[in-house]
């Protein structure tokens, strides 16, 4: 499964193979169980419809690691326009972005400028940015700018970022991201690590995870658990019952189109909860990133193409 795993996550970087796989309607359709739609249009009913139900959304335009200045601003543009919209239609939804998506790679004066613009319209119509973390390395700069920007008198409370569970450094980082009050995403961790970084057991990130996430809840910050992990999330409902941890201070999150049966249940016991919904046309990495978290997914959309 390991192999399984680091080949998915190799092929989610091929050039060719995404570029293949974006324009094959057969796998953009297999896609469609993770991603919410092509256009922004198509997010927005399926995050209204997620509102009716009583859980809240982060939005994602998909796309990482542009090329260019232009497709950085464009991808801007896009998250201004979102925001824009979320506000328009009053929806329980904020944004999710990553760095590389705004140009970290090319100039990461070029994505700094571009988050501050992003987090300053979240600011101003009372939302949130939050900037998902990428492999680790990134993990620095993504922390340090979370830092600079979070420390902008018009931008607190309005920017955020993830720290991963299978990292060494997030013992520490954790602390440090706290110190500021900075709102934090707890999840496992999606890349291809090393074991100089990386914890290479998934028991020893489970059991991380929970030591992280407990940290965490005892801050008086609003931070997210993500996971679709029922013992972890076992495990810390008993938690926050035994520390007598307000429910409404922090939020699950899962992802679009995983456990949904879990999601429901939670919201309906009344805890806080967070769908993650990415949708756009630049899907492959992120849908081959969630094949690699559960390699039974590819047999079991390999089934439904043999099916069709
Ligand atoms: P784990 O992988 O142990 O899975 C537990 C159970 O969940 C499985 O047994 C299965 O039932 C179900 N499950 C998990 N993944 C599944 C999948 N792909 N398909 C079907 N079932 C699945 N990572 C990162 O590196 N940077 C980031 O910014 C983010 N952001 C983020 C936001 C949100 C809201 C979530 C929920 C997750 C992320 N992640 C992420 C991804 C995260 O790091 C991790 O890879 C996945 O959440 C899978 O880990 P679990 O905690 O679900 O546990």
């Amino acid at each position: 499964m390991a192999l399984m795993r680091a080949i998915l996550i190799q092929l989610s970087q091929s050039r060719r193979l995404r570029l293949f796989s974006e324009r094959t309607s057969l796998v953009q359709r297999l896609s469609r169980r993770f991603v919410a739609g092509n256009t922004m249009e198509e997010a927005l009913r399926v995050a209204a419809e997620f509102n009716r139900q009583g859980i809240a959304v982060t939005l994602d335009v998909l796309g990482e690691s542009v090329t260019s200045a232009r497709q950085a601003r464009e991808a801007a543009e896009a998250y201004h326009r979102l925001i824009d919209a979320i506000t328009e239609r009053k929806l329980v939804a904020n944004v999710s972005l990553k760095l590389t998506q705004m140009g970290l790679d090319l100039s990461p004066a070029l994505a700094e400028g571009i988050v501050a613009g992003l987090a300053g319209h979240a600011a101003r119509v009372g939302s949130f940015v939050r900037v998902d973390m990428e492999g680790s390395a990134h993990t620095q700069q993504t922390l340090d700018m979370v830092w600079r920007l979070h420390s902008l008198p018009d931008l607190d409370g309005a920017i955020g970022t993830v720290l991963q569970a299978y990292l060494y450094r997030s013992e520490v980082d954790v602390d440090l991201m706290l110190s500021e009050g900075i709102r934090l995403r707890l999840c496992k961790g999606a890349y291809l690590e090393s074991s100089a970084a990386a914890f290479p057991h998934k028991q020893e990130v489970d059991a991380n995870y929970l030591h992280l996430a407990k940290r965490l809840l005892k801050s008086s910050v609003r931070h997210a658990i993500a996971t679709h992990d029922e013992r972890m999330i076992d495990a810390i409902l008993r938690f926050v019952r035994e520390e007598k941890i307000d429910p409404r201070s922090f939020e699950f999150q899962m992802l679009y189109g995983i456990r949904r049966d879990l999601q429901q249940s939670l919201n309906g016991q009344g805890y806080n909860v967070r769908v993650y919904l990415p949708f756009g046309r630049e899907w492959f990495p992120y849908f081959m990133r969630r094949l690699a978290e559960r390699p039974a997914n590819l047999f079991f959309l390999l089934r439904n193409l043999f099916h069709q």
